[in-house]
């Protein structure tokens, strides 16, 4: 019966796979577009990726490209796209690759940075034919009603239990087009919230689909709130019209990226400035709830390595971090400074 599930689940994906840039090389797929593809496919959705990955291979077209590339540069690519962990993980790796050439193995793939179970299966079984299933937050919403898993996803048991399933259900040979077959359905019609059941290849496979329950799968736990912090950031305007950027320590949140300044950092008393404007930014374990303020800068400026004074027009050539984008509009619409 298995064996029939991936019949016609691969059946529906040589019908209706999705054309995808990472996907035209053939199979096996070559390693560094794939990497590069699930490394920005991580925490971004499809249509975000397609321009930057588009972009970044143009930049970077190989691993020893990349390899060679400063690491600004490197973050300058990826702006835009969060979570800048994953540029400076692909940019580590690619000179790992660099000197000791491509994974084979399960365990090669996981030895690159940032590279954990689900894309050392899925690169494993694209660029190597290996049979292992890549199983995401999407394969586990799809085999859980496969299956009638009425256990929370994320519990740790359940998440090895699906993964035996796919495992178990994989072709022998073909775990690669198992792989996007799975992705591809959990995107198109096994949707989150209103699974597509009447437009489903595997239907007749399915548990929750007979028994009603597929828009009640998977289960959830309710989640616990992330802790908050409360950050000042001054956008400190000097006499001549430049801003002041900090560079933020490289093994910090926001790592390597540019923010503006606390105001302490540059001699200013806590509450002072002009309210700009306050808003949250989400990251996965926390929230920053950042109080931006203008501040009208007399006598010197402070200098220091990691502070740089400039005309707003220049700090696009910056890698700018999210919310600093966003006060830098703020300041830009307040002040119709460009
Ligand atoms: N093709 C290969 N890996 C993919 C992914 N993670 N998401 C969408 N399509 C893919
Ligand atoms: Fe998902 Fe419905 Fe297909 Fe089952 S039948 S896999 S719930 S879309």
């Amino acid at each position: 019966m298995s064996g029939a599930l991936a019949a016609d689940l691969l059946a529906w994906f040589a019908q209706t796979g999705r054309d995808l840039p990472w996907r035209r090389s053939g199979r096996p797929r070559d390693p560094y577009p794939a990497w590069v593809a699930e490394a920005m496919l991580q925490q971004t959705r499809v249509e975000t990726v397609l321009p930057y990955y588009a972009r970044w291979l143009r930049a970077f077209p190989d691993a020893g490209t990349l390899a060679a590339a400063p690491l600004d540069a490197v973050l300058a690519q990826w702006q835009g796209l969060g979570y800048y962990r994953r540029a400076r993980n692909l940019h580590a790796g690619a000179q790992a690759v660099a000197a000791a050439g491509w994974p084979h193995t399960l365990a090669g793939w996981r030895a690159l940075p940032g590279v954990g179970p689900y894309m050392a299966a899925a690169l494993a079984s694209l660029c190597d034919g290996l049979d292992a299933a890549a199983v995401d937050g999407n394969a586990l919403r799809v085999l859980a009603r496969l299956s009638g898993e009425e256990g929370a996803i994320d519990l740790p048991a359940v998440r090895v239990r699906l993964t035996g399933l796919a495992n178990a259900l994989l072709p022998p040979g073909r775990a690669g087009e198992w792989n996007e077959a799975v992705m591809d359905l959990g995107a198109a019609v096994c949707l989150p919230r209103r699974p597509r059941c009447g437009d489903c290849p595997v239907r007749r496979h399915c548990a929750a689909a007979a028994s009603g329950r597929a828009a009640d799968l998977p289960a959830r736990r309710p989640r616990r709130p992330q802790p908050v912090e409360d950050v000042a950031m001054a956008v400190a305007l000097a006499p001549d019209g430049r801003i002041c950027l900090q560079r933020r320590p490289d093994d910090a949140l926001l790592g390597g990226l540019w923010v503006f300044p606390d105001p302490a950092r540059l001699g200013l008393p806590p509450a002072a400035g002009w309210p700009l404007l306050a808003f949250t930014h989400v990251f996965t374990h926390r929230r920053w709830r950042i109080d931006g303020r203008l501040h009208r800068m007399d006598g010197p400026l402070p200098e220091a390595g990691d502070l740089r004074w400039l005309h707003p027009g220049a700090v696009d050539a910056l890698a700018l971090a999210a919310p600093t984008r966003r006060l830098l509009d703020a300041a830009q619409r307040t002040l119709q400074i460009g």
